[in-house]
């Protein structure tokens, strides 16, 4: 029996403004559950200051979207690893699916990334999934098991000891689709067994995030089965409500 403390993670992509951020970050603080789980925020870059400002002294998590593979140098309009944490944030999302399909990002890249970030101490959220045609053609699990495991190479499985991997098939992110309780399931299992075959212990402790469409009326539903320890939320995260809502069914 694993003892995996549920994580739920807002997403809120290119979304906001100031007055936005605060609004909801103020939210946030004001009507999250004590304990029982963790919560962070992954605001888009520009707004990581306010957000440091706004969660100082709350036990709400700050995180990036996105991170470069460098170190500070000349990289014309790349935010490091080293930027981040000057500003307090500590978990940074990466590899998700609109980075490597909308921005060309390769499990090449992803690896780089997640390495990178691993060595400036951030925590890290890796997203893995499949879209509708791969799932549809029965490629789930190569997808799966190919994006992750060119991180391990890249990586080391010691660099997920305390990392978080996200599972978010493409087809349900923003698209209202949900996966079923058991389509998630079936994927974080898989996905489980595949960090086990590197590193039992770390494969137990491993929090599995599921992402893709998680509303209020659904999240309990999805955080009740075995393999998944939370979720990372998109839409939903933009609204106070309903983002509580989510944060109260996992813990
Ligand atoms: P969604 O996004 O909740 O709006 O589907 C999830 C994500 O992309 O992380």
């Amino acid at each position: 029996m694993s003892n995996r403390q549920p994580l739920v993670a807002a997403n809120w992509k290119m979304n906001g403004s100031r007055e936005s951020v605060a609004a909801l970050l103020d939210g946030f603080r004001q009507g999250l559950p004590a304990d029982g789980v963790d919560v962070l925020v992954c605001a888009p870059s520009i707004y990581i200051p306010l957000a440091a400002d706004e969660l100082a002294g709350s036990n709400i998590g700050l995180g990036a979207q996105t991170v470069s593979e460098y170190a500070n140098g000349a990289y014309t309009g790349e935010i490091s690893a080293d930027m981040l944490k000057d500003y307090g944030c500590r978990y940074v999302i990466i590899g998700h699916s609109e980075r490597r399909h909308i921005f060309a990002e390769t499990n090449e890249t992803v690896a780089n990334k997640f390495c990178h970030a691993r060595e400036q101490g951030l925590e890290v959220i890796l997203c893995l999934g499949e879209r509708l045609e791969e799932r549809e053609a029965g490629m789930t699990e190569q997808v799966l098991s190919e994006q992750l495991e060119a991180v391990i190479a890249r990586a080391g499985i010691a660099a997920f000891d305390g990392a978080v991997i996200a599972y978010e098939p493409v087809w349900a992110i923003g698209t209202g689709l949900t996966a079923t309780p058991e389509q998630a399931q079936a994927a974080h299992s898989f996905i489980r067994l595949q960090v086990a075959r590197h590193d039992d212990r770390i494969a137990d402790e491993l929090r599995i995030l599921y992402g893709g469409s998680v509303k209020a009326d659904n999240a309990a539903g999805l955080f009740a089965m075995a393999d998944v320890d939370g979720g990372l939320i998109g839409g939903a995260s933009l609204k106070v409500d309903d983002f509580l809502a989510i944060c109260r069914a996992a813990g």
